[in-house]
């Protein structure tokens, strides 16, 4: 017999294989009456494969020991809670860092150089001989400020320095060998930068720290970039801002709420969307599958887990 598992939200055909051949799968978002799958499986359910975990859901498996989370955030999954319960928490770190770096310089140009603008501005036959699409601005010689010079911060500051950009950072801490100037203030870091790259984690510690102050001290010839969740920005200030444009621009990839994002941000010619797609390729999301199904069986192995942060 195989251990039962929860699986809270729909996963990659390979993952989804992988742990269908080692463990019988119950799919939560599948089920017509999930109150009735949960109390059904209340008395077995050792493991949950997914994300969004909250301590009511855990209060109602009793038998919970591990909750592996797909995805480096952990932010949809009560830590302190399951900490409380005895339940061990994995997540996907490193196998993301370069797809989720690759995606921010993406970002960043495009944002400069207003590709997605650009590719309407040709397809709506608006480039003519006498029209051109006009003269934008470039990366390189420009500071960057990264929030949050961890795994993929580090890899987006690699990144910014082959465009020849120069590199600071904030975050809780200074870091020992690093080669990049540190702030120790958030708003005094973003006066200085004309780029603001955030790639700190969600959560409570995170919450809004990037306020209309610091929006405001990047400026109006200052451009912000989030790959990293929206809750970390004041959302409404940042919107009022990029529309009188004492910001002056932002490329973001998540938002306050996804995916009903503030459809007030679709009008405006500032800014570059995306849905939140950092890990989002074949050869990035198959990892960080891997890792959920590894770190799963290394638990039931009584082995030491892969990536626990709880
Ligand atoms: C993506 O947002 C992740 O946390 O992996």
């Amino acid at each position: 017999m195989s251990e039962d598992i929860l699986q809270t939200h729909k996963l990659l055909p390979r993952c989804e294989e992988e742990l269908a051949r080692r463990f019988t799968v119950h799919k939560l978002h599948e089920a017509a009456d999930k109150d009735a799958l949960i109390a059904e499986l209340a008395p077995r359910v050792r493991a949950i494969a997914g994300s969004n975990v909250n301590a009511a859901l855990m209060d109602k498996l009793p038998k919970l020991e591990i909750i592996a989370n797909f995805g480096v955030g952990y932010d949809t999954i009560d830590t302190a809670a399951a900490k409380q319960r005895n339940i061990r928490v994995t997540n996907t770190p490193n196998v993301l860092n370069d797809a989720v770096a690759e995606i921010t310089l993406g970002l960043m140009i495009g944002l400069a150089r207003r590709i997605p603008q650009a590719d309407q501005f040709v397809r709506q036959g608006k480039w003519t001989p006498t029209s051109g699409f006009g003269l934008l601005t470039e990366l390189n010689g420009k500071t960057v400020g990264i929030l949050g010079l961890g795994r993929i911060g580090k890899e987006i500051a690699v990144r910014c320095q082959a465009m020849k950009m120069r590199v600071v950072y904030h975050g809780r801490s200074q870091q020992k060998d690093e080669p990049y100037v540190y702030y120790d203030k958030l708003v005094d870091m973003a006066r200085d930068s004309d780029w603001l790259v955030l790639i700190a984690p969600g959560g409570k510690g995170t919450d809004k720290i990037v306020s209309r102050e610091v929006l405001e001290a990047l400026g109006p010839e200052g451009f912000l970039v989030n790959v990293a969740r929206g809750t970390l920005v004041d959302e409404a200030a940042m919107l009022e801002l990029l529309q009188s444009k004492k910001l002056g621009g932002a490329a973001l990839d998540v938002f306050e709420k996804e995916p009903a994002m503030d459809q007030a941000f679709w009008a405006l010619d500032n800014v570059v969307l995306s849905p939140h797609q950092g890990s989002a390729t074949n050869q990035t999301r198959n990892k960080m599958g891997d890792l959920v199904v590894a770190n799963l069986v290394a638990h039931f192995a009584g082995e030491p887990l892969l990536s626990a942060v709880v």
